[in-house]
């Protein structure tokens, strides 16, 4: 069973507040993807697998345990999940990253991948796709689905705010992909936008409107 979780500590809910605020200017918004980023990250590893060893404390031998090296892979959707890997890798330091930029083509409505470069051994890894924003879902759903096409077979999704829509359509797409969110907005409105939402993420992240 995958999980489909809203992880809505009180830090995370705080943080949230402060990047829909549209008063929020651009350094203070980027370091927040990020700080929410880093909280998000520490939720959707809490499954790692974890091996006993043996270290010597200044008082005695303790057995305990540490991460038993699953390899991890980031996989940010361009552009404006650039904006969640710095969080991320403040607690999972030794993760590859890869990108995914795609569009969709107007007339054949398929997937069109103008950009993919991924970490070589990305079969092995658990890999973790990053978008701030889960509107339609199909950037989404499409990105994984390029990232199995590759030889995945691990793979989680973390965003900052989803609409039900992106919800369900990634979820109906990849039943196996967990999915972490920090917000489950209302709507999206008819230009795609979650509606309360934050805006462009991307635009509110790169400072570009
Ligand atoms: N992408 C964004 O950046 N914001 C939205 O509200 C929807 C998609």
């Amino acid at each position: 069973m995958s999980v489909v979780e809203i992880v809505d500590h009180p830090l995370i809910q705080h943080k949230i507040s402060l990047l829909r605020d549209r008063r929020t200017g651009t350094k203070e918004f980027r370091d927040m993807v990020s700080e929410v980023s880093t909280l998000l990250c520490y939720e959707a590893t809490r499954d790692l697998p974890l091996e006993e060893v043996e270290v010597e404390t200044p008082i005695a031998l303790a057995r305990t345990k540490v991460l038993a090296g699953r390899k991890l892979a980031l996989v940010p959707i361009l552009r404006a999940g650039l904006g969640m890997v710095d969080g991320m890798l403040n607690l999972i330091p030794a993760a590859k990253v890869g990108h995914i930029g795609l569009y969709r083509n107007e007339e054949t409505l398929e997937p069109v991948e103008y950009y993919c470069k991924l970490p070589k051994d990305i079969a092995e890894r658990e890999v973790i796709v990053l978008d701030p924003m889960l509107a339609t879902g199909s950037s989404a759903a499409d990105a994984i689905t390029m990232i199995k096409q590759r030889g995945a077979k691990h793979i989680k999704f973390i965003g900052l705010i989803a609409a039900p829509e992106g919800m369900k359509v990634l979820h109906a797409a990849h039943p196996d992909v967990d999915i972490y969110v920090a917000a489950l907005d209302e709507k999206l409105n008819e230009k795609g936008y979650i509606v309360p939402g934050l805006g462009d993420a991307g635009d509110r992240i790169f400072g570009t409107k």
